[in-house]
C-alpha cells in the first residue's frame, strides 16, 4: 500500500477518505482536518488564549500536540478526579507529555485536584451526596473548566471530543428525540453570556482510529483504558454500533454527522447560543460569583451538601 499524496509506503489506509497516507503526509492530513474545522466553524485565531482540557487520553493530549505544533497559544488544564490507579496514571501521562512538548513551545499547565476541595475522590463525594458518579464528575469538570478559563483569561476553551464522540451522542439524541440537547450540539458555542467561556471542539472532523494513529506515530504516551466508571455506558454501546455501521459503509459516521451540522447550519443561528430566556435568567452564584440560573449554582450546592455530609 503507498501514500495517496507522494506514494511512498503508506503506514495507514483511510477507508472513508478512500485514501492512504505515509507518517508526514498523515500528520499534514491531520493538521488539515483541524485547520479546516477550526475555519469553519469560526473557533479562535492566532492571537486568541486557548485552554485544552486535557484528559491523558490519546484526543486531549493530540490536539494540544497538534494545536502547539501549527503555533497556537495553547495552555491546558487537568482535573485530578481521584479514581485509583486510572487518575495516577492519567495524571502521570499529562505530565509527561507536558515536560517532554508543551513546556519547550511555552505552553503552561494548570491543575486542579478534586480531592484537594472535595476532601475525596469523585467516587466517594459521589457516594456522600447520592448522585451517579459520572453525572458529579460532569458538574466539576464543566465548573472547574470554565471557572480557569474565566479566571486566566481564556478566550476560548477546547476539548478533544472527536468524530465517533460527536456521532455516539447525536445518536443518542436522535433516539431519545433529545431536542434541545440537538439544537445545542455544536462543536462551537459561543461565549454567548458574560461568565461563560466560549466552548470548541476542533477535532470532530478526525474519527478514534486516525487519533491513536497521530498519538502513536507522533510518540505521544497516553492511557488506553476509558475511565472504569464509564463501563457499560450508553455512550460506549453507540459506539459500537456506529463502528459495525462504519466497517460495513466507510463514511458512516462523517456522513451522519456532518450532515447533522451542515443541515444545522441552514437553521437560525440562535439555535446553538443561548436564548434570550436563558439571557435573562443567569446571573452570578451567591457563593462563587459564577454565572447560574438559581440563587446558588449547582457546584456549590453540591459541594456544600458533600461538607454538611462529611460533618455528620
Ligand atoms: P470524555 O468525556 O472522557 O470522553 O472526555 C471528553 C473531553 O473532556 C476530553 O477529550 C478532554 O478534553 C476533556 N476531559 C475529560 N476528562 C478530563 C480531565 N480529567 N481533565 C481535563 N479534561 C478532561
Ligand atoms: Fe468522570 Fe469517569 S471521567 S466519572
Ligand atoms: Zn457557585
Amino acid at each position: 500500500m503507498n501514500c495517496t499524496k507522494c506514494k511512498t509506503k503508506a503506514v495507514i489506509g483511510l477507508p472513508r477518505h478512500n485514501a492512504a497516507f505515509c507518517k508526514g503526509c498523515f500528520n499534514s492530513f491531520v493538521h488539515e482536518q483541524v485547520a479546516r474545522a477550526i475555519k469553519s466553524e469560526w473557533m479562535f485565531g492566532k492571537d486568541e488564549r486557548i485552554l485544552v482540557a486535557v484528559s491523558g487520553g490519546k484526543d486531549s493530549l493530540a490536539l494540544w500536540d497538534i494545536l502547539l505544533k501549527m503555533g497556537y497559544r495553547a495552555d491546558a488544564l487537568y482535573v485530578n478526579l481521584g479514581i485509583g490507579t486510572y487518575s495516577e496514571q492519567s495524571y502521570a501521562k499529562v505530565m509527561k507529555f507536558a515536560d517532554a512538548v508543551a513546556i519547550s513551545h511555552g505552553a503552561k499547565l494548570h491543575l486542579h485536584t478534586v480531592e484537594q476541595e472535595a476532601g475525596a475522590g469523585i467516587k466517594e463525594l459521589a457516594m456522600l451526596i447520592h448522585r451517579p458518579t459520572c453525572s458529579t464528575c460532569g458538574t466539576i469538570k464543566r465548573y472547574q473548566f470554565n471557572r480557569v478559563a474565566i479566571e486566566q483569561q481564556y478566550d476560548v476553551m477546547a476539548t478533544g471530543h472527536n468524530l465517533d464522540d460527536e456521532a455516539a451522542r447525536l445518536l443518542g439524541n436522535v433516539l431519545h428525540w433529545q431536542e434541545e440537547y440537538l439544537d445545542k450540539q455544536s462543536p462551537s458555542l459561543p461565549a454567548s453570556v458574560e461568565g461563560f467561556a466560549k466552548k470548541v471542539k476542533p477535532l470532530f472532523r478526525l474519527s478514534e482510529r486516525e487519533l491513536a494513529a497521530y498519538a502513536v506515530l507522533n510518540r505521544i504516551d497516553y492511557i488506553v483504558e476509558e475511565c472504569p466508571m464509564a463501563k457499560g455506558s450508553k455512550m460506549l454501546q453507540y459506539k459500537e454500533v456506529l463502528n459495525r455501521l462504519e466497517t460495513e459503509s466507510p463514511g458512516t459516521k462523517q456522513t451522519f454527522y456532518l450532515g447533522f451540522l451542515d443541515k444545522q447550519s441552514k437553521k437560525q443561528p440562535a439555535a446553538t447560543t443561548m436564548t434570550e430566556k436563558d439571557r435573562a435568567v443567569l446571573h452570578p452564584c451567591a457563593s462563587c460569583s459564577q454565572p447560574t440560573t438559581a440563587d446558588i449554582c449547582s457546584y456549590c450546592k453540591m459541594m456544600a451538601r458533600a461538607k454538611a455530609h462529611a460533618a455528620s
